[in-house]
């Protein structure tokens, strides 16, 4: 058997031309490898050494960001399914937008475009009432990303989670409206364009009627026909649905093609692409939404779905200014039509316990369609809604559904059936383990107060196995249900203690899939710690607060002694976290107590045995030149408002925070600063004026 070299360098130490090296072996060692174990069924290696190499990889991806190679092996996530998709990930990860439910949130978020500018000259182009918008309709279908080269078709993705789609290209070029060849001059040598696919609505009924015909299940509506044609295994099939494109935004782009939003428009239609006709170019908040308006009443003749219009800021300079909060664009909106309701009758309450312990109690409904969707549960929230809504188990109720979020009892209908039927009573004990529940003075929820209640450990488990931390395909919330159940896993760390034997006999599981899932958690053993904190669910620390203090201790080493020093609130290390920007005292409290918690502590240290939880990669100097530096602005700013200079700051690597100390790195001093410049000064700490501060920022 042939092993990983040994003597090779450490990550750490080499050099960028070594790293290169040293990524190009990787990727074609990994890849005859791979071709060796799926296609050949003769592997070379053992599965350890298989897993060394994909770590090494990985590692020096992390360290060297810009030299991730087009075919480097961490784009392919594990092998194609079997007769399924290869996956891909992204150039540019997919997001998603945020949505506002009426016209006030629209001008809310318009407002909020308007406040993060400062400079007049800014300003005067984002005033709300004048301000040039791009208002689109929103299609109900399915986002896929296209990719050319030299203005060929290469690669069709869907979405998937947003990172990693699947590749469909044989079925994408089977799609109307999607251009082989990009027609036209002046295109980028690589571009992604990015749209949607749907169905068209006219032909949806017909499609459905053949299939029950044939005796398939009948798609609910025309986004899931999309879906479900687009991922056919055989691209005839395609073909022969009326699928279309939509292009109407883009990923990674060679170069620069257009100064605005409706310009790309223009560009794609030149290049070939279906541009949405009812797309409109507003300037004011007015204006656009009375696009939203029109397309409501026009939204039933259209013949493909739409479920609201999208609003983006039409220049592209400020859109890059403007940025992303987290998964979404601080640049555009998605405006919801308003939620279909229907009528139903509830069953009965069921009360779910959380992986803090909450109780929610969720709505068993007589299933009824709303907008499409066949519906059987609905969240009630909590004890006060209940009884502020006075739902009483028989009643007829009214759900509501809007988009993706899940269904909503809107009231009921009080009638004289209502009025017999007693009034609910919530629980005072925790239905999964009869332990009491408290409900604390000022909290809405009532919380099981047993740390041990299995409902908790079985939802930590799912929390830690979720898309969004350790992502272990076919590890679903049904499997950990059950695992926990027959004592398989009753902690995260057992999860890499799992062999392929103690799975392949149970009731739907064989050799091989049995074998696939230890590779999945096997290809899960190297964990970057931003994810690793969010996987640990932490209460109040969410992705965006993992990842702060992630950037702020780089090490899991690290962090963990700072949470458990910082007990001491007279240590440093309290301070030191509740002076991070976006850290309130509250979550402070609540990072600090799980490091207190003696199960939390076992917990971890069994999950630092199995696994290795790698530093948080600085960005590489080239587009993080203030990577590892921490900044803290005072006073007023004339150019850019607070939250913009704190967005473009960690955009270029830094953390900033809100007092200053010896390790500050820099102190931004704008107009009337009062006593943090003072301390800079006192304590050294090197003070730049705004204009400093902007040349280090514009680069
Ligand atoms: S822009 C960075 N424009 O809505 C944001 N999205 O809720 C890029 N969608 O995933 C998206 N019509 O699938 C954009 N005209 C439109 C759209 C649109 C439909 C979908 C898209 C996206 C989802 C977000």
């Amino acid at each position: 058997m042939s092993r990983a070299p040994s003597g090779e360098t450490a990550v750490d130490k080499l050099s960028p031309a070594e790293a290169k090296a040293e990524l190009k072996r990787l990727a074609a060692e990994i890849a005859r490898h791979d071709n060796l174990y799926h296609q050949k069924d003769t592997p070379e290696i053992a599965d350890a050494d298989y897993d060394a190499l994909r770590r090494r990889n990985t590692a020096i991806e992390m360290r060297f960001p810009d030299l991730v190679r087009v075919d480097s092996p961490s784009k392919r996530v594990g092998a194609p399914p079997a007769g399924g998709f290869a996956k891909v990930r992204h150039a540019h990860a997919m997001l998603s937008l945020e949505n506002a439910m009426n016209d006030n949130e629209v001008r809310e978020f318009f407002q909020g475009v308007r406040n993060f500018f400062r400079d007049p000259r800014d300003v005067a182009r984002v005033e709300p009432d004048t301000i040039a918008i791009m208002a689109e309709p929103k299609i109900d279908g399915l986002s896929c990303s296209l990719r050319y080269e030299k203005g060929r078709l290469v690669l069709g993705a869907t979405r998937g989670d947003g990172v990693t789609g699947e590749d469909v290209t044989a079925n994408i070029r089977t799609v109307k409206t999607v251009p082989q060849e990009l027609k036209g001059k002046g295109w980028p040598d690589t571009i992604e364009v990015r749209g949607e696919v749907y169905f068209v609505k006219h032909l949806f009924a017909e499609l459905n009627a053949e299939r029950v015909k044939a005796g398939e299940p009948a798609f609910a509506n025309p986004r899931n026909a999309a879906a479900g044609s687009l991922r056919q295994l055989d691209p005839a099939v395609t073909a022969t649905r009326p699928l279309y494109f939509f292009a109407y935004a883009w990923g990674e782009a060679s170069k620069g093609f257009a100064n605005s939003h409706s310009d790309a428009l223009a560009k794609f239609k030149e290049w070939g692409f279906a541009i949405n006709p009812l797309s409109k170019l507003c300037h004011g908040v007015d204006a656009a939404l009375n696009v939203h308006a029109k397309l409501a009443e026009q939204r039933a003749s259209l013949d493909y779905d739409i479920d609201g219009v999208v609003y983006k800021v039409n220049d592209l300079d400020l859109e890059e200014r403007l940025g992303f909060v987290s998964r979404a664009p601080r640049w555009a909106i998605a405006h919801k039509f308003p939620a279909e309701q229907a009528r139903t009758v509830l069953k009965a309450i069921e009360i779910q316990v959380g992986r803090q312990g909450t109780l929610t109690p969720v709505a068993k409904l007589e299933p009824v369609t709303v907008g499409g969707v066949v519906v059987s549960n609905a969240t009630l929230h909590n004890e006060d809604e209940i009884a502020r809504k006075d739902v009483r188990v028989g009643d007829t109720v009214i759900v509501q559904r809007a988009g993706d979020v899940i269904p909503q009892i809107v009231g009921v209908i009080e009638d004289a059936a209502h009025a017999k039927r007693p009034k609910y009573k919530f629980p005072h004990e925790c239905p999964e383990c009869g332990s009491p529940a408290v409900r604390e003075e000022g909290e809405a929820a009532w919380r099981c107060t047993n740390f041990t209640c299995p409902a908790q450990a079985v939802e930590r488990l799912k929390h830690f196995v979720s898309r969004d931390a350790f992502d272990i395909e076919g590890m679903g919330e049904k499997h950990i249900a059950e695992f926990w159940q027959d004592k398989l896993i009753r902690s995260p760390a057992d999860i890499f203690r799992l062999k392929a034997k103690q799975i392949e006999e149970r009731e739907g599981w064989g050799k091989l899939s049995a074998q696939k899932l230890i590779a999945a958690i096997a290809s899960r053993k190297t964990m970057p710690l931003d994810r690793f904190i969010y996987a640990l669910g932490i209460p109040q620390t969410g992705e965006a607060t993992a990842k702060l203090l992630a950037r702020h201790y780089r090490s899991f080493t690290r962090f963990r002694t700072a949470m458990t020093t910082a007990k001491d609130k007279d240590s440093a290390a309290w301070p030191e976290l509740l002076n991070l920007h976006g850290i309130g005292e509250d979550t402070a409290a609540d990072v600090v107590g799980f490091f207190g918690e003696r199960h939390n502590r076992k917990v971890l240290d069994e999950l630092e045995a199995e696994i290795d939880i790698s530093d948080y990669a600085a960005p590489t100097a080239g587009n993080a030149p203030l990577a590892g530096k921490t900044i803290v602005f005072t006073g007023e700013l004339q150019a850019m408002s607070r939250k913009e200079a704190t967005t473009r700051a960690e955009a270029l690597g830094a953390t900033v925070t809100s007092s200053v100390s010896a390790k500050t790195s820099y102190v931004v001093v704008g107009a009337a600063a009062g006593s943090k410049a003072t301390k800079a000064k006192a304590l050294g700490v090197q003070m730049l004026t705004e204009d400093e501060w902007l040349k280090l920022a514009r680069g």
